[in-house]
Order: C-alpha cells, then sequence, then structure tokens
C-alpha cells in the first residue's frame, strides 16, 4: 500500500461539521462526560437520546491489556499434530447463502476417543490451513505446524455439558460470507498446547466473492454520501459500482474505488504473522448531489469482464438536511464498543458480548437515528483480521443504513493504521 492511501474524508462539510468540532475538544480535554442538548446553528442535534456519552479518558482509561483478544490465547505456534483416526468433526450443511445470505448457522457433530474439557473446536477460513500455505517470513527456524490462527473458537464442551464422559456432542455456529471457505478442527490439550485430532469437511458460501457490509459515511459536502463495502472481486477481474437513485424513481451508477492492503503494511506479529488473513477488496462509491432529506436505494455492483452482473443486496438511506434548516437530528456517540459472536463463541474471559447489546439496541432504534459516531476502539481485532469482517457484518444494519463514522484511536494504532481503518471504513475521524 505504501503509503499512497488518500485520507478520503477527513473533514465533514455538513449540519454535523460543528458537532463533529465539539466532540473533538471535549475529546482532547477529556472533560466532557455526558451532554443532551446541543443548539448548534439551526440545526438542534439532541445526543445521546439512547446512550450516555462514554468518553473514553484518552489513554487507555476502559481499553483492555492487548493480550486479551481472545484469539491470542491460542497458542497457534506450538500446535502439534495428533490426527487420530476415530476422532471426527462434521459440519452441515456445506453450501452456505443458498438464498442469497450472508450469515447462516452451521452444525458441527464430533466426537473424540479421550475427550476432555480442555477440548476445543476451532474454524478456520481458508479452510486449507495446512503447513504448506505458510509464508517463509513466519518461520522461526523450524517452519511452524500451522500458520494461520482460526477465525473463531468455542471449547468443545459447550452445548453439551457432558462431552467428557460421552465423547460426543453438537455445536451450532454462526458463519458469515469472509471471501474464502471454512474447515472445523478439533483439538485437545487446551488453548495453550493444542493438539490438531480431526479436520472436518468444507463448508462454503455459494459466491466467497460477493459484495457485502456497505457502510455509508457522510462524505465531504454535505449534498454527498459515500459507500465503502468489500469484496472478492479486484479490479482485474471486474468493475465495482454502486447502482442508486431516489426511492422508486430511476436508478443511475456511479463507480467504485478499489483499495486494499497486504501482509507487508502490517506493523508486525500478529497481524504479519498467525494473525493475517486476506482483506479482500475495499471499494467506495461517491453518491454525489443527494437531495436534502431525500430517501434514496442503493446496491452495490461488480460488472465482471465477461458482461455478467454480480449484486449485492438493497439498502436504504436518507439523505442529510439542507445546512442550516431548521430540523431534529438525533446523533449517537459511542466509544469502545468491542465486538463479540452471538454463537458465544470466542467468549474468553467474556471479552465483549455486551457489544452485541449494544449493536442490537442500535438496531431496534435505528429509525430514530440519523447518524453514528463510534469514536474509537472499535473492535479489538488486535492484530487479526478476521476480526475486521465479522464487525462489519455486526454493525451491517445500521452502517447500511445512517452513516456510521468511525474515529481512530491510540489502541487501534497500534495494530493496523489509521489509513487501513480509512481503507475499511473509507472515514476516519481526526482523533
Ligand atoms: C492446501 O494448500 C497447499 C498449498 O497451496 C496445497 O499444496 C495443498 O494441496 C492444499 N490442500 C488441499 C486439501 O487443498
Ligand atoms: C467446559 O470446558 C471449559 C474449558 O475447559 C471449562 O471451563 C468449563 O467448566 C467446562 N464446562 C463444563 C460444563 O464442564
Ligand atoms: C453420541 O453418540 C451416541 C452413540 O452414537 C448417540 O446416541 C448420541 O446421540 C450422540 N450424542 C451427540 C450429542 O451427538
Ligand atoms: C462470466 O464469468 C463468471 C465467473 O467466471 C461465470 O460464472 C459466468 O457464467 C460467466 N458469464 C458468461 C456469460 O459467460
Ligand atoms: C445482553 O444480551 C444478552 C443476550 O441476548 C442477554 O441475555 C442480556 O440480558 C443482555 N444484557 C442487557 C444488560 O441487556
Amino acid at each position: 500500500m505504501d503509503g499512497s492511501v488518500p485520507r478520503l474524508n477527513s473533514e465533514v462539510f455538513s449540519p454535523y461539521s460543528h458537532l463533529l468540532r465539539f466532540i473533538e475538544t471535549c475529546f482532547s480535554l477529556a472533560i466532557c462526560t455526558q451532554f443532551s442538548s446541543v443548539r448548534i446553528g439551526m440545526v438542534r442535534v439532541y445526543g445521546l437520546l439512547l446512550f450516555l456519552l462514554v468518553l473514553v479518558l484518552v489513554s487507555f482509561g476502559e481499553a483492555r491489556p492487548h493480550d486479551e483478544q481472545p484469539l491470542s490465547r491460542i497458542a497457534v505456534h506450538k500446535v502439534q499434530f495428533a490426527l487420530n483416526p476415530s476422532a471426527y468433526v462434521k459440519a452441515t450443511p456445506t453450501l452456505l447463502g443458498l438464498e442469497g445470505e450472508n450469515i447462516q448457522w452451521v452444525t458441527l457433530v464430533y466426537g473424540s476417543p479421550n475427550p476432555s474439557n480442555d477440548d476445543w473446536i476451532g474454524v478456520f477460513s481458508p479452510a486449507n490451513f495446512s503447513a504448506s500455505i505458510c509464508p517463509p517470513e513466519n518461520e522461526r527456524g523450524f517452519p511452524p505446524l500451522l500458520c494461520t490462527a482460526p477465525i473463531k473458537y468455542q471449547y468443545a464442551n459447550y452445548s453439551n455439558s457432558n462431552y467428557k464422559d460421552t465423547g460426543n456432542a453438537t455445536l451450532k455456529l454462526q458463519l458469515i460470507n469472509q471471501r474464502a471457505d471454512f474447515s472445523f478442527a478439533l483439538f485437545s490439550g487446551g488453548l495453550s498446547n493444542p493438539k490438531l485430532m480431526a479436520v472436518s469437511n468444507i463448508v462454503t458460501f455459494v459466491n466467497p466473492k460477493a459484495p457485502v457490509y456497505p457502510r455509508l459515511a457522510q462524505g465531504k459536502t454535505w449534498n454527498e454520501m459515500t459507500v465503502t463495502w468489500t469484496s472478492g472481486y479486484g479490479i482485474s477481474e471486474a468493475e465495482p459500482f454502486v447502482e442508486w437513485g431516489p426511492l422508486g424513481e430511476n436508478q443511475m451508477r456511479s463507480p467504485a474505488g478499489t483499495l486494499t492492503f497486504n501482509r507487508n503494511s502490517m506493523c508486525g506479529a500478529p497481524a504479519r504473522t498467525v494473525g493475517w488473513r486476506d482483506p479482500g477488496f475495499i471499494h467506495t462509491s461517491f453518491l454525489k448531489d443527494l437531495w436534502p432529506n431525500s430517501m434514496y436505494t442503493y446496491k452495490q455492483g461488480h460488472k465482471l469482464f465477461n458482461g455478467t452482473y454480480i449484486w449485492g443486496q438493497k439498502y436504504n438511506f436518507r439523505a442529510s438536511p439542507y445546512p442550516g434548516q431548521d430540523s431534529l437530528q438525533r446523533v449517537v456517540i459511542f466509544g469502545d464498543m468491542g465486538k463479540a459472536e452471538s454463537d458465544g463463541s470466542n467468549e474468553y474471559n467474556d471479552f465483549q458480548p455486551g457489544s452485541l447489546n449494544t449493536t442490537y439496541q442500535l438496531i431496534q432504534d435505528l429509525k430514530n437515528i440519523d447518524i453514528v459516531l463510534h469514536i474509537g476502539d472499535i473492535c479489538y481485532a488486535n492484530g487479526y483480521l478476521s476480526q475486521w469482517d465479522q464487525f462489519t457484518s455486526q454493525i451491517e444494519p445500521i452502517a447500511s443504513t445512517v452513516p456510521y463514522m468511525i474515529g481512530r484511536s491510540v489502541f487501534l494504532l497500534a495494530y493496523i493504521t489509521c489509513q487501513d481503518v480509512l481503507l475499511i471504513f473509507s472515514y476516519c475521524l481526526p482523533w
């Protein structure tokens, strides 16, 4: 990526720009704990009807220690192969997203001849996680047997507490479309001394490369909205665009730019090593000259060079009011939300189950929200890149409908550069 990614929207000129600056001031003084009704120009902003403004003291106030990303508990470099012919893992269904879904549940059935409460299931994607795909830079004198962390994991006894007696169990896991196929592996020896006992069949989405998880951001001018999304289609394969227009009227098309980043642009381990996962392609399109207050529809498209179109789902948003127009704008501001898995996986030390409550609450109340400011410490991916897709999937219902403005944070920058955040969200508030 060599530092050439433009700062797409480092300034917002819209009814929100004063608010953003006000918050920035509060944030830098770290004295602002709550405010309920701020009169800014002609636009009355009733912030925080839903949430108290959670302003972290600038340092690491609320942030958890770095090693608490659940995936970091797994000693990936210590994995030993102990394949056991009578251990097994079976996953069904094998083909996901038959009706266009990007999220689906799978059921695992597994068993072991020497069951223990330490046994766990790791979800790998791509499914082929054999040592032969290790890049040379990951070697430490000897090649590790496993060179990638799972994208999530769960204890084998999670749904059947008597697993250690019966030796078999079932488990339901939720998968999201993340541009690659999946496999499930049964390990013994706990997280700190993992021994691979069995690997499942492969499970895949019908179109793993499908355009997914659109996130909106208020553009550089009040009447512009940006749409950013992720797909598996690079520009050598297809032309990305957004088909959009006023609700119920003729739709037009706007081109999108395509960016990505590679392993070498990561600052260090684990992002560069076991936490690395191909981020796919991130596309951004600029929808301009919006009419104030109007409803719009949009969907992401990719035109393959043989003429075939690949479509995303259809979404709606409401355009910003005219600056100064007397209007009620409802702004939700929070920080440090984190992410969690609704199937209960990765819940080492209760990592961030509350983030699901926050997300669900926002979705329930979406019709009463005009813009969301997520002021930093986004998903605590901490160098495990799979977590970014999971986060953009978690917030999809919100971010695809109202502008979702991201602020970077000190914590985040230690693992991934703000340029990479900019890339994933096309917007990074300047604090
Ligand atoms: C896994 O990937 C390696 C390296 O790309 C390849 O040699 C091997 O055949 C693959 N295995 C399967 C089962 O696809
Ligand atoms: C399941 O295994 C975990 C990890 O070893 C353990 O903490 C938990 O107590 C076990 N649950 C039951 C019901 O035995
Ligand atoms: C475990 O295996 C036994 C015998 O095959 C079977 O009856 C039982 O339903 C299985 N339990 C689970 C949780 O799969
Ligand atoms: C174009 O290519 C895609 C992907 O390779 C394929 O699925 C599709 O059938 C092709 N369409 C035509 C018209 O050949
Ligand atoms: C958060 O969500 C979980 C799961 O839906 C629920 O059990 C819990 O009560 C919720 N917590 C709060 C504080 O609402």
